[in-house]
């Protein structure tokens, strides 16, 4: 099958599986493992911060983050159509038992503006604004500027706030932006990054921040399960993730690109190619949104050896990533063209 429902269904390379059975383990929770060790080392110095610590998954990052940063009982800030709100189940609420407090944020990006409108000091009524959480590469799909990230910054340093970032797709942000992760990094306090999704690790984040920071997540990494012994085994897949994968994502956003140029050539599609910031096309069909029709191409893909997710109130969204090149692209096309040109 071609899998284009999301850059998360990527298979570890061959390399991968080699690495991981020949990984070097130690028990992690007493810092014995020296390849989570080498891991944590090379990812906090790929992203210019003092430390990292591996965790599970994006999910339990990103909640790591809140529940080391944000006070029981406070106030997280962050953009209405992000991760963290939309597909967490609600943790922030049990984990770190805060408030999060939403924001319009058009393509990811939350404006100084509308951020300083919302931020709160304690007070009887009020719970204190504890932490601003971004997140860049967007999976609207959208790269976040420096600048607009920048703006953020510079709201929080005025507040004394900390941001974390959800760069579960950091170094797609990077290579979109044409700029150094490092750069998009230094704007923020703490940063979550897969080392699944389009770089091909089949398990694993990396959560990089300040000493002090990293120190006390470890601990809450504890509290919260994730000391998971001879984890080395899948750090190795994750070095390789970091040193062979990072610098190729761009083919992926090409990809994305020649796809959203294609189908944007089939009547009916409703695309706009140039949007197709990173390795993520989104559409809308059939014009009049007709549900029943648009729910019946998930099938129809199906049955020709693509998966794709079900359309979202008409939206379908295609992910590439490193097992879908030219030749996969070709058959999604050819698909594509019977499902939306007539078929149905
Ligand atoms: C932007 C973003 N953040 C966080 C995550 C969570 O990652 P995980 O699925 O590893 O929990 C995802 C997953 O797709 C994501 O797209």
């Amino acid at each position: 099958m071609i899998d284009i429902r999301s850059d998360t269904v990527t298979q570890p390379t061959p390399a991968m599986r080699k690495a991981m059975a020949e990984a070097e383990v130690g028990d992690d929770v007493y810092g014995d493992d020296p390849t989570v060790n080498r891991l944590e080392r090379l990812g906090a110095e790929m992203l210019g911060k003092e430390g990292a610590v591996f965790v599970p998954s994006g999910t339990f990052g990103n909640q790591l983050a809140l529940f080391t940063w944000a006070p029981r009982g406070t106030e997280v800030i962050l953009g209405e159509e992000c991760h963290i709100i939309q597909h967490e189940a609600g943790a922030a609420s049990t984990i770190a038992g805060v408030q999060t407090r939403t924001i319009p944020a058009p393509d990811g990006v939350l404006t100084g503006t509308a951020l300083e409108a919302r931020l709160r000091k304690r007070e009887l009524h009020t719970p204190a604004t504890s932490l601003i959480c971004l997140e860049n590469a967007h999976s609207l799909g959208k790269a976040v500027s420096l600048k607009a990230m920048n703006e953020v910054r510079a709201v929080a340093d005025k507040w004394k706030l900390p941001v974390h970032l959800d760069g579960a797709r950091i170094f797609n942000a990077a290579a979109a932006l044409k700029t150094d992760p490092k750069n998009i990094a230094a704007l923020v306090d703490s940063v979550m990054f897969c080392l699944s999704k389009g770089l091909c690790a089949p398990v694993g984040s990396l959560l990089a921040g300040p000493r002090a920071f990293v120190d006390e997540a470890r601990m809450k990494r504890k509290i919260m399960g994730g000391g998971m012994r001879q984890a080395g085994i899948l750090a190795a897949a994750g070095i390789l993730a970091l040193t062979e994968h990072t610098g190729r994502l761009e083919e992926d956003h090409q990809q994305a690109k020649n796809l959203a140029a294609k189908l944007a050539e089939i009547p009916g599609i409703i695309i706009k190619p140039e949007e197709a910031d990173i390795n993520m096309v989104f559409f809308t069909w059939p014009p009049g949104a007709d549900e029943t029709r648009a729910a019946k191409i998930t099938d129809y893909f199906k049955s020709r050896g693509i998966l794709i997710n079900a359309p979202d109130r008409g939206g379908f969204r295609f992910v590439t990533h490193y097992w879908i090149r030219d030749r996969e692209v070709e058959t999604i096309l050819a698909v594509s063209r019977e499902a939306f040109g007539g078929a149905l």
